[in-house]
């Protein structure tokens, strides 16, 4: 089964991006993390990381038509992006929506996501680990 994790705005600079907020882990140990993760669980992990909603609107497109599950970090794009979510919409397979930090615990506007209400899921809080079980739950769930 290929599953797409997708990662929205600023995630490239994991590492170095505030890292008492978002942890020591950088981008290339997280794509490591997903793809180790995807082979130990036999799934087809294809990871890949955007500034440019549009890039990230095509992905998803891509997704819709493959059937394929989604892994998403929509990152500042959850609080507003109308168009992330009617993607995330369109989408047939499974949708779990991550997010590094706590946002329930942050400042009042990262508190709202846009992209829940039409995930299937959503992991919050749990650092990088929540890719992993994200990845752990669409290896195991019973559609
Ligand atoms: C984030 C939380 C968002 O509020 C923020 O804009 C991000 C990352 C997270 O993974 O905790 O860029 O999605």
């Amino acid at each position: 089964m290929r599953v797409y994790v997708l990662n929205g705005p600023n995630l490239g600079r994991l590492g170095t991006r505030q890292p008492e907020v978002y942890g020591a882990t950088t981008y290339a140990d997280l794509v490591e993390l997903c793809e180790r993760t995807g082979r130990d669980l036999g799934l087809e992990v294809v990871v890949r990381q955007t500034d440019a909603e549009h890039e990230l609107l095509g992905w998803l497109h891509e997704a819709a038509d493959e059937g394929a599950a989604v892994v998403l970090n929509p990152a500042a794009w959850s609080h507003y992006s109308i168009a992330v979510r009617d993607a995330c919409a369109m989408l047939r397979g499974p949708l779990v929506e991550v997010h590094i930090s706590n946002i329930h615990a942050r400042e009042p506007f990262r508190h709202h996501s846009v992209v829940s209400a039409v995930a299937t899921g959503v992991i919050c809080g749990l650092g990088v680990d929540g890719y992993r079980l994200a990845l752990h739950h669409l290896a195991t769930r019973r559609p």
